[in-house]
């Protein structure tokens, strides 16, 4: 019987497209990263999507991309943090793939962040730590309930969260 593709969830800063891609290396699966994709079709960063055109905007974007990317099989898929605010982004994701939440402590991600923050249109600004905690408070109980696995990834190298993810995938059907 054909595998499912491998789906990754979570906050932004869990790792998701490192995850994702170091997975899809080891098992050689193909791999796709939806905000990859976003920034290749309009030749820009989503950074500039959220100025220019919205955040909402941005979301049927990525709607259109998640349906796209789920028809593919036996893939690997990393997630934008806010994937989990459209039902039908989930709905879809799981018809052909298992969902693997990665899960973090919020100091696990604001450490992960903060280099990388100003790429994030939603943690601009100087209060992006404050920013960061309601988003990860308003989110949690739609990660939890939109996950097949949850993975936690404190304290964790990628070898780790990877094998971990790999080990459930291998016993799936
Ligand atoms: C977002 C997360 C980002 C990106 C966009 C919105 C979010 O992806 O899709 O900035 O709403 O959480 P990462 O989770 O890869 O940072």
């Amino acid at each position: 019987m054909r595998k499912k593709n491998i789906v990754l969830i979570g906050f932004m800063g869990t790792g998701k497209s490192y995850i994702g891609e170091y997975i899809a290396k080891k098992l050689d699966m193909r791999f796709y990263d939806t905000d990859n994709i976003i920034e290749k079709d309009c030749k820009c960063k989503i950074s500039y999507i959220f100025e220019k055109y919205g955040e909402n905007y941005f979301r049927r974007v990525e709607n259109k991309v998640v349906s796209e990317i789920s028809k593919k099989e036996k893939v690997v898929i990393s997630t934008g943090g806010g994937i989990v605010l459209y039902k039908s982004n989930v709905e879809i994701l799981k018809k052909k793939g298992i969902i693997f939440l990665l899960d973090g402590s919020f100091n696990t991600i604001i450490n992960n962040l903060y280099d990388d923050r100003e790429k994030r249109p939603l943690l601009k600004g100087t209060d992006w730590k404050k920013k960061a905690m309601q988003l990860f408070l308003s989110r949690k109980e739609l990660y939890y309930n939109s996950a097949d696995y949850i993975i936690n990834i404190d304290n964790k190298n990628k070898e780790d969260i990877a094998g971990e993810i790999i080990n459930i995938y291998s016993f799936q059907k």
